[in-house]
């Protein structure tokens, strides 16, 4: 079935992908192709509607992307964001001057009122907050082009030219910051392009597997299995794909979630896949035996899961195809070429090729992480797996401050899945995006019936956060911190103090390793 289409042109904006998102989430489907793709092109698709993104570039600059004038006579409504609006400016004869201290650069914040009878605008509140980040200004706009949106320094914020469908914001209605963003690329979707709304994951999955099928063939494909979200919904993906010439392998190496491995066996059991769960957990345990550097831990279980790994692939033999669950986040994270290391983040991604794979198979990475859920679900992967908070790949490794032991190791299992118990009995799971317990290495006298105790203090850890790259502590209510830590001490033989972690990252970061 085909789908009415939307085109996003790249001009080289950061949130370009984030464009496509929203444009998804409007059940519109879209595709981000190179400013440069040829007008025959773009017309051989008739799309409903294009989408000009934004960019670095000044339109005024020798070098600057431009598009094919001609692009205007297709008879397809436009939508300039930012770089992309200045563009189209620009190219229909109006004028864009750098702008001056006092006129009308802006960047973050701020305040916007709107023309209501605008038809990207109409039903929204008339006066919002918008995300502006632009050093140009349009002077003059081009001829047929009113203006629709004005902030306190700037009275072009937007331009329309309704007859023809072309509208231009100086802003960016796709970030989360830009209040009834979604609302105005919705409006431009239904009311100017004429969207029907016939897109939806359950599409992106037949799309998905139909571009595995073709590029595999009768390849085999492995998948190093975590049991995360991601790694897990490409696992039910491939296993729809290609079945049986599929082989995940999932490396237990023994510092799981208590029942982890078993949820995540059970889950793919019903494919018809080649599914092998290495118990690594002696292996793990031994190498990590006395080791307390965080730093060193990390590299010791990142080189062992490799190893492992390795020795699993030999006995499989000639494998086409290493698939990945890289998501569109990890993807701009890596770009992040000079960022300092503050943890080394244990990545399959990191993956030697000793085993020559033709190709790396990577179905989400255009993907953002509610979007993966969303196809899981599509996929009938349990909701306990889907909605998982994200669990990093060194385990509770890193929770275990100092030296690691199964003792240690299973104290924590049981507190960590009382913690997340209550926190779900509570009702609280959804607005907390991630809770767990750390087994501290402090020790501290405690009077337990008539005796005196001398156990571990375990700290309880959750934050909200949008991208974990900032974070702040869940205000979770006093009764069900006490309920948790009265349950813990009194269940988990070795703790008698709960304390709980009321910093923010930065200056912490989320786990405490
Ligand atoms: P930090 O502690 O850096 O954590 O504030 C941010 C997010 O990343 C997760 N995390 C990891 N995930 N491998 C992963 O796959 C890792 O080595 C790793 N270290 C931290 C952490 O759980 C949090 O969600």
């Amino acid at each position: 079935m085909s789908h009415q289409t939307v085109i996003v042109l790249d001009f080289g904006g950061q949130y370009n992908q984030l464009i496509a998102r929203r444009v998804r989430e409007c059940g519109v489907y879209c595709e981000v192709k190179p400013y440069t793709m040829p007008l025959s092109e773009i017309r051989a698709m008739a799309p409903i509607g294009i989408i000009f993104t934004g960019g670095p570039g000044s339109v005024y600059e020798e070098k600057a992307p431009h598009v094919d004038p001609a692009i205007f006579e297709l008879g397809i409504p436009v939508l300039g964001i930012c770089y992309g609006c200045q563009l189209m400016a620009h190219t229909l004869g109006g004028e864009v001057v750098p702008a001056q201290e006092d006129t009308a650069r802006e960047y973050g914040r701020t305040e916007v009122r709107f023309d209501a009878d605008c038809k990207l605008f109409q039903d929204l509140p008339e006066q919002a907050f918008t995300w502006m980040s632009h050093g140009d200004y349009m002077a003059r706009v081009p001829e047929g082009f009113a203006l629709t949106a004005r902030s306190r320094s700037c009275p072009n914020v937007a331009i329309a030219d309704e007859k023809r469908g072309f509208y231009g914001v100086q802003f960016h209605p796709e970030v989360g910051h830009t209040e009834n963003g979604l609302g105005m690329i919705r409006n431009f979707l239904y009311e100017v392009c004429g969207a029907v709304g016939d897109w939806t994951m359950g599409d992106y999955k037949q799309t998905a597997i139909r571009a595995v099928r073709e590029k595999v063939g009768k390849g085999k494909v492995l998948l190093a299995l975590s049991g995360g979200v991601d790694s897990s919904v490409v696992a039910a993906l491939l296993a729809e794909a290609v079945g049986s010439q599929l082989t995940c392998v999932f490396v237990d190496h023994g510092l799981m979630r208590k029942d982890e491995g078993d949820e995540v066996e059970r889950a793919f059991a019903r494919w018809d896949i080649n599914f092998v769960r290495v118990d690594a957990e002696t292996r793990f345990l031994l190498k990590l035996a006395g080791v307390t550097e965080p730093e060193h831990k990390r590299k010791i279980i990142g080189e062992e899961f490799i190893r492992v790994f390795e020795e699993e692939a030999k006995k499989i033999g000639k494998v086409d195809f290493l698939a990945q669950g890289t998501i569109y986040p990890d993807v701009i994270e890596s770009g992040a070429g000079d960022a300092a290391v503050i943890k080394s983040h244990h990545n399959v991604g990191g993956l030697p090729d000793y085993v020559d794979f033709k190709e790396i198979i990577e179905p989400l990475r255009l993907l953002f992480k509610d979007e993966v859920r969303q196809l899981g679900r599509e996929l009938g992967l349990p909701e306990y797996l889907v909605s998982r908070q994200p669990f990093p790949g060194p385990g509770l490794a890193i929770r275990i401050i100092g030296d690691i032991t199964k003792e240690k190791a299973d104290t924590l299992r049981e507190a960590d899945f009382i913690f997340r118990d209550e926190i779900a009995k509570a009702g609280l799971g959804a607005n907390i995006n991630q809770y767990f317990a750390v087994l501290t290495n402090s020790r501290s006298v405690g009077v337990m019936g008539d005796g005196r105790t001398y156990d571990y203090t375990l700290a309880l850890r959750a934050v909200t956060t949008d991208d974990f790259m900032t974070a702040d502590w869940a205000r979770i209510p006093y009764e069900v911190l006490d309920r948790i830590s009265v349950r813990i001490v009194n269940e988990v033989k070795g703790i008698n103090r709960i304390v709980y972690d009321i910093t923010s990252k930065p200056p912490a970061t989320v786990e405490w390793e």
